[in-house]
């Protein structure tokens, strides 16, 4: 089977992916340029990396059968038109989850106890004797209530951290209840008004769908308390980015910790960049050594047991596999 990956395979993966498919891969800066792809990936039947995946694209390569995507958000892949192509498309869940839960609760405290704002002061060598003021009093995050809108894999691995790590009360909203977690650790299940006012960390793990598109916006902030403080490590589009600008910049909330952006890469001119009381970082949830290399190598997994005629490991639209089952029983 012929396999493209739009990333240069880390060492081991590039091997593992030739013992059993014959392999191409884009070797530049960046993600590979269409035409490229449009050449190179003609007759490939997989592709591994992480790629906007259209459904003009999918149809500009005919051949392609498995989408193997390195991450676990795949809002950057028409899923449905993949779907209707009868293309797999697999993700990468489990792997990065404790990782992107140590980035939330990292911004989290960064704000809480303001520590990139007190880095920028000593950096700028004002920590003299009789110089402006070096108390940098924050807000303490033991003990507080956390607020988990979304308790899935990621959200669960936060409120973990809070509940177990810091002492904190922990209220979550999902459309999903986890009774065995609230038995487990005490979490409260309530509606988003009441998450919204009685948090003071508000941390969002929802997937991007057309549902949750900017379910935090000026109405849902202003029901947040004036002390309260946003986080957000799951994607740019759940938040209405202008109405958190204009609602920091009224000091109606206290802070944001934000990873994650309505336009990525980010405008380096976003009014977010210059509030001494936001951290923001640029989407490294899941940016470590080790995860990232999980990651490509469930993505390479992937592809490898479907070129093994085994099936994907971690299909995100199953269906395909259920539809592709039946054309065969019947043929
Ligand atoms: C994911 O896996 O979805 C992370 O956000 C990295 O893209």
């Amino acid at each position: 089977m012929k396999v493209y990956a739009t990333m240069k395979p880390a060492p081991g993966l590039l091997e593992r992916l030739q013992s059993a498919c014959e392999v191409s891969y884009w070797e530049g800066e960046g993600p590979t340029p269409h035409e490229v792809l449009l050449r190179d990936a003609a007759e490939a039947e997989a592709t591994v990396g992480h790629y906007h995946w259209t459904a003009d694209l999918m149809d500009k390569l005919p051949k392609l059968r498995l989408i193997a995507n390195v991450g676990v958000g795949v809002d950057h892949v028409d899923v449905p038109a993949a779907t209707a192509r009868g293309i797999i498309v697999t993700n990468t869940p489990d792997v990065l989850t404790d990782t992107t839960a140590d980035l939330a609760f990292a911004l989290l405290m960064s704000v809480a106890r303001r520590v990139t704002e007190a880095d920028r002061f000593i950096r700028a060598g004002r920590w003299v004797p009789g110089g402006a003021n070096a108390t940098f009093l924050g807000r303490d995050v033991h003990h507080g209530t956390l607020g988990i809108v979304g308790l899935g894999r990621i959200g669960s691995a936060v409120a973990e951290r809070g509940a177990l790590g810091f002492k904190m009360k922990v209220l979550y909203y999902d459309v999903v209840r986890r009774e065995d977690l609230e038995q487990r650790f005490g979490y409260r299940f309530v509606d988003l008004d009441t998450l919204l006012a009685e948090s003071d960390f508000v941390s969002l793990h929802m997937p991007s769908l057309p549902s949750t598109y900017h379910m935090i916006g000026a109405a849902e902030l202003a029901k947040m308390k004036p002390t309260a403080i946003l986080i957000n490590a799951g994607r740019g589009a759940l938040v209405d980015e202008k109405a958190l600008i204009a609602a920091l910049k009224e000091g109606r909330i206290a802070g944001a910790g934000v990873d994650v952006f309505e336009q990525e890469p980010a405008n380096p001119d976003n009014p977010l960049f210059k509030m001494e009381n936001v951290v923001a970082t640029p989407h490294i949830g899941s940016a470590t050594a080790a995860t990232r290399y999980a990651m490509a190598q469930l993505a390479v997994e992937n592809v490898v047991s479907f070129a093994l005629g085994k099936g994907p490991l971690t299909p995100f639209n199953p269906e395909v596999l259920t539809h592709l089952k039946r054309q065969r029983q019947e043929s």
